[in-house]
Formats: structure tokens, C-alpha cells, sequence
């Protein structure tokens, strides 16, 4: 298993470019499922997520290609498999995306449960519950969810919970289903928006994407489209956490401004200077940093995959700072670590209770998830000697060469290849 070396105390400046999102590439990557015809997507990241899903979909019959990095076409003329085994869900829960474009496109499908994971439960029985609103029938045999129907058709649907690839899963099915659907308490994150995007392009009718209400006009059938991903921003708010740490200056480009305001907020609070331009952050060291309580919430509010690294920075702030995790029940395993670093986080139910100004020392760390792993090598910038970051691949799902992109802003990182 590959290793991360940092060496910390390095000041940072220069420019880096953030790669597409993650977390928007792969329903729409799914969304190929709905049409005989190919997607054309761009910025697509070169993460590992990317490449389960695209293994997962060429399983399923797809054929991808890619012509340039990042650009990538999916064609599935015709479905070979309608199952999403046990082995790629259970490395990328988001694998069960292809749940709603198979039972709609082809009345069937078969995905592994997910289950548990490091940051908690994480069940899908919302998925379940609307699409058997849409017209599903759906059985739970041998860790397997075997879903089919005899045809969708429209419905009101109101999500007990906000779910993000819930809603993602819903609407792709609602698309192709007969007549109209009403979805209501969707989670309105920007990967939500780009999704219904895409859909629009590939004929879908679909009104009030981004809104905690959807409306959709099921079509009849879905053609080809070609799609911009857009740009991720938890790699994003990653990269301006390690400017406002160890930032001369950073410029993190090709990002949205518009979809970090929450972050951004928090760290006027904490007192970093910030210049916000055209697809761009300019990000600067605090000189001081104050301490700031915030709390995990569906988009607009602050993002539980943001909440690890705005940690890290917090154990850099003058005072006393509450963290809360509304989100995921278990999303505090990289407290532990940081502690060991230096780090005086005291954990309270779901409150991390941070008190800062701690001096951070380099040691053997390990996270059991990507964000975590994220702000491990955060705290390794800012910490006094060598960090070693082990289990890399958490970071590798998610994030683009995040050692290539930190080094080039001046960072002493390296990969210890095993
Ligand atoms: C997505 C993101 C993930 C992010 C999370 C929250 C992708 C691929 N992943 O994950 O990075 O951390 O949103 O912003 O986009 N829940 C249920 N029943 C369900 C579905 C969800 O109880 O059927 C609960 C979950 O256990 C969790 C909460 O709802 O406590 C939110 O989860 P959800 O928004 O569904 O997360 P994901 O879509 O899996």
C-alpha cells in the first residue's frame, strides 16, 4: 500500500487547478444507462471512483472510451448484466447509482447492499422506498436488492431524509417513468443541479433542480449527450484550508466560488484573507487565526465532506472551537489522529470540542476515509518533521495527484510507492 511522506513547515504560493467533481461524474456517468445513445462527458477527474464506476458500467455492457484525459464517452446500445456485485460496492457505495437508470431503462436491477461503512450506517432504504413509489417491486435476498417493474410511472415522493444519491437515483429513474413526479425535500447540491443538466441536455423535463422541490415530466425515451463536469469542491476547500495554513499565496483555479460560500464564511470568521475572482480563490496564510464553531448541514450548509480539514485548521486557531457532525454519526475517526499530532480535540456525542493553538508534530498516521485521510495530510503541512500517511488509496478515490498538486505549490511531499 502506497504511503504519503510530508515533510511540514513549508510555505505554499502559486496557482493550482482543481480537477472535476468527483461526486457529480459518477451519476452522470450512470446516467449513460438511461440511453442507447453515447454520453460524451469532460473533466471527468482521474480519481479511482471514476474508474469503479466506468469498470462497473463496461460490466454492465457499456463501452468507454476516452479520447483525451479527463473526456470520456459511454455507449450502452444494450445491457449485458443488470447486476452491481458485491466487490464494487462495496469499494464505492456511490455504486449503487446505477440502480434508478437500470430499473428504468431496462425494468431491472441488482446491486449489492451496501452497508456499513467507516463513517457510519449509510443504508439506501430511501432509494427503495421511492422507487417503489415509482412502481417498483423490490426484494432483499442474500445481501442483494433485486428491484424490477413492469413500467414506471409517475409520483409524489417525499424524501424522509435528505439523501444525496437518493435524490440523484430518483431522478434518473423519474425521467423515463410515465406521467409526472413530485419530489420534495431533495438535497439541493450543485452535483444535484449538474445532474438534472445533463438530463435536460439527454431530453428529460425536469424543473427545480438545486430547490428542496423537483418537478419531472417522464419522456419516453432519452438520447446522447456531451456534458461538462463541473468543478469539485471539497478539493477545492481542501487546497484554499492548506493556503489559509501554510498559504504566501495560493490561487486555487478552475473552481466555483459560488458553491464554497459556506466555507468561505467560516473562513473570514477564522480570519483569512480571501480575494474571490472569476472561477478563482486567492487564499493567504492568517496571520492570526480565531477559533470558529460550525456545523454539518445539507447543501447550502457546510459540507460534512469539508468538516475534517476545516477541523485541521481549527487546532490552528487562537481559542476554543465546536465542531458538529449532522450528517454521518461516525465521522470523527480522524480526531484520534490528529490528537496523536499534537492536536487537543476532546469528543463530546457528536461535537468535537477543539482547542487551539496547538503546535503539530509529524508522526505515522493512517485514516480510514478519504476526507480524513485529506486532512491528514493537511495537518502533516503544517506540522513540525515527517508525516507518513498510510492507506493512500482512501485519498486516491477522491482526489487527482493531490501530491503532485501540493508539491508544485511547494509542499515537501512525496509517494512511497509499495
Ligand atoms: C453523498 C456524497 C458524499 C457526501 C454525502 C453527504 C456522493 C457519491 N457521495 O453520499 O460524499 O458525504 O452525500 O453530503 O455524492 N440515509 C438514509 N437512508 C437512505 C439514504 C441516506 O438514512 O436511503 C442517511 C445516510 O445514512 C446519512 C444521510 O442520510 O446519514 C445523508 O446521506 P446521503 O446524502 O444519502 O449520502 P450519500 O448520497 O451516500
Amino acid at each position: 500500500m502506497d504511503k504519503l511522506r510530508i515533510v511540514g513547515g513549508h510555505r505554499l504560493s502559486g496557482r493550482v487547478e482543481v480537477s472535476g467533481a468527483k461526486n457529480a461524474s459518477l451519476p452522470a456517468m450512470a446516467a449513460s444507462l438511461l440511453t442507447d445513445q453515447p454520453l460524451l462527458l469532460d473533466n471527468v477527474p482521474a480519481v479511482w471512483d471514476s474508474s469503479t464506476m466506468r469498470r462497473l458500467l463496461t460490466e454492465l455492457g457499456a463501452q468507454v472510451t476516452n479520447d483525451a484525459p479527463h473526456r470520456m464517452e459511454i455507449a450502452v446500445p444494450s445491457v449485458r448484466s443488470f447486476e452491481a456485485p458485491y466487490e464494487l460496492v462495496k469499494t464505492m457505495r456511490a455504486s449503487v447509482l446505477v440502480l434508478g437508470p437500470l430499473l428504468a431503462r431496462h425494468g431491472r436491477a441488482r446491486v449489492s447492499l451496501p452497508g456499513g461503512c467507516a463513517i457510519g450506517a449509510r443504508p439506501i432504504d430511501l432509494h427503495l422506498k421511492a422507487l417503489e413509489k415509482l412502481g417498483a417491486t423490490v426484494h432483499i435476498e442474500h445481501g442483494f436488492v433485486d428491484v424490477s417493474t413492469e413500467g414506471l410511472h409517475g409520483a409524489e415522493i417525499y424524501f424522509d431524509n435528505v439523501t444525496v444519491t437518493g435524490t440523484e437515483n430518483v431522478l434518473m429513474a423519474a425521467c423515463l417513468a410515465r406521467g409526472e413526479t413530485l419530489l420534495a425535500n431533495c438535497a439541493q447540491e450543485p452535483e444535484i443541479v449538474d445532474l438534472a443538466k445533463l438530463l435536460a441536455r439527454m431530453g428529460a423535463r425536469i424543473e427545480g433542480a438545486g430547490t428542496r422541490t423537483i418537478r419531472v415530466a417522464g419522456v419516453e425515451r432519452l438520447q446522447g449527450a456531451e456534458h461538462r463536469v463541473i468543478p469539485d469542491r471539497i478539493e477545492a476547500g481542501t487546497f484554499l484550508v492548506a493556503g489559509a495554513m501554510v498559504g504566501d499565496e495560493i490561487e486555487v483555479a478552475h473552481c466555483q466560488p459560488d458553491h464554497l460560500t459556506a466555507l468561505l464564511e467560516k473562513l473570514t470568521e477564522m480570519g483569512v484573507d480571501h480575494q474571490v475572482g472569476d472561477g478563482r480563490v486567492r487564499v493567504e496564510a492568517g496571520a492570526r487565526l480565531r477559533a470558529a464553531n460550525f456545523r454539518t448541514l445539507p447543501y447550502p450548509g457546510f459540507p460534512t465532506d469539508m468538516q475534517a480539514q476545516l477541523m485541521t485548521l481549527l487546532t490552528q486557531a487562537e481559542g476554543t472551537s465546536l465542531v458538529g457532525e449532522t450528517i454521518f454519526e461516525n465521522r470523527f475517526m480522524h480526531v484520534a489522529e490528529l490528537n496523536r499530532m499534537g492536536a487537543h480535540i476532546r469528543l463530546d456525542g457528536r461535537t468535537a470540542v477543539v482547542k487551539g493553538r496547538t503546535p503539530l508534530s509529524g508522526a505515522r498516521v493512517m485514516a480510514t476515509d478519504l476526507r480524513a485521510s485529506a486532512c491528514l495530510v493537511l495537518a502533516g503541512l503544517v506540522a513540525q518533521g515527517q508525516t507518513l500517511v498510510d492507506r493512500v488509496y482512501h485519498l486516491d478515490r477522491g482526489y487527482e495527484r493531490i501530491e503532485e498538486k501540493l508539491a508544485r505549490l511547494g509542499a515537501e511531499i512525496e509517494r512511497l510507492k509499495q
